[in-house]
């Protein structure tokens, strides 16, 4: 595992970015996991912008989303589904057929099965972006989740629940269930990126870069991932142990690729 320190949020959506970049300009037709919540759209934006200026397109690109809450429809404000087209999908070059995201509305144990088989069909997955959730949760793959599992249907965490009913009004009903990819899906992926800023991931980061390996924190599988790379801001990185080591490795990288990182 990589560990990139950078200097605030902008920069870790930079940092993130110039990984999918690079992925899309070595490879057009990549098959992306991509992820919710507030910690991407920042980098969405960075790609938004490079595909307007031409440097990369999403033309032969193909996507498919880490997960979708249960029992809402793909055209609620507040579906990954809307989501992803906000943030990203309507202002870029895809084909919508190309960019999946798990239906909440069907039979999910049908729907967790199709997934998997697509995913598979579509040749696996070339480059994940992940979050984290504060209890240390990746999809929506909450504490005790096993480290093997496939996509499928998960009870959210209450912790969790409450993170995300922000983005919720009062009078609207918060799903509690959820299809997310499973850990064992995601660990298929040949490259991973997780992205985390701020004090209130700095507990999660901690665990998942140098505590044990444990499904109490589903984030610390990556320790197993040959090609993981963690994007942190200074906040989140605030607990790391060895965290003058992680940017002694970073300038020294630096110093080997020139700029690029
Ligand atoms: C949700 C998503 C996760 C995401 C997490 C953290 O629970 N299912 O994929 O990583 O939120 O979100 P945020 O980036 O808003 O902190």
């Amino acid at each position: 595992m990589r560990v990139i320190i950078a200097e605030n949020a902008d920069n870790v959506a930079f940092y993130g970015a110039q990984q999918c970049v690079h992925q899309l300009q070595s490879k057009p037709e990549s098959v992306l996991g991509l992820a919710t919540g507030s910690t991407p759209i920042a980098l969405y934006e960075q790609l938004i912008q490079q595909c307007r200026e031409g440097k990369i397109s999403f033309a032969g690109v193909w996507t498919f989303n880490l997960d979708e809450y249960i029992g809402i429809d793909e055209q609620h404000p507040q579906s990954y589904r809307s989501f992803m087209q906000e943030h990203l999908f309507d202002h870029v070059d895809i084909e919508r057929e190309n960019t999946h995201i798990p239906k909440g509305m069907l039979d999910p144990e049908e729907e967790s099965r199709e997934y998997e088989a697509k995913i598979t069909s579509a040749g696996g997955i070339d480059l994940q972006i992940l979050g984290v959730g504060r209890n240390g949760h990746i999809g929506f793959n909450e504490p005790t989740s096993s480290l093997g599992s496939r996509t499928r249907v998960k009870t959210l965490a209450p912790d969790t629940i409450r993170d995300n009913s922000r983005f919720f009004s009062s009078d609207e009903e918060q799903p509690h269930l959820a299809i997310t990819m499973g850990i064992g899906t995601i660990m298929e992926a040949r490259k991973i990126i997780l992205l985390a800023a701020g004090e209130n991931k700095a507990d999660a980061v901690k665990a998942l870069v140098e505590g044990p390996m444990t499904a109490m924190q589903p984030a610390s599988v990556l320790q197993m991932h040959t090609n993981a790379l963690v994007i942190v801001d200074k906040a989140a990185a605030q607990k790391l142990e060895m965290i003058e080591y992680y940017q002694w490795v970073q300038q020294e990288t630096l110093r080997l690729q020139g700029a690029d990182c």
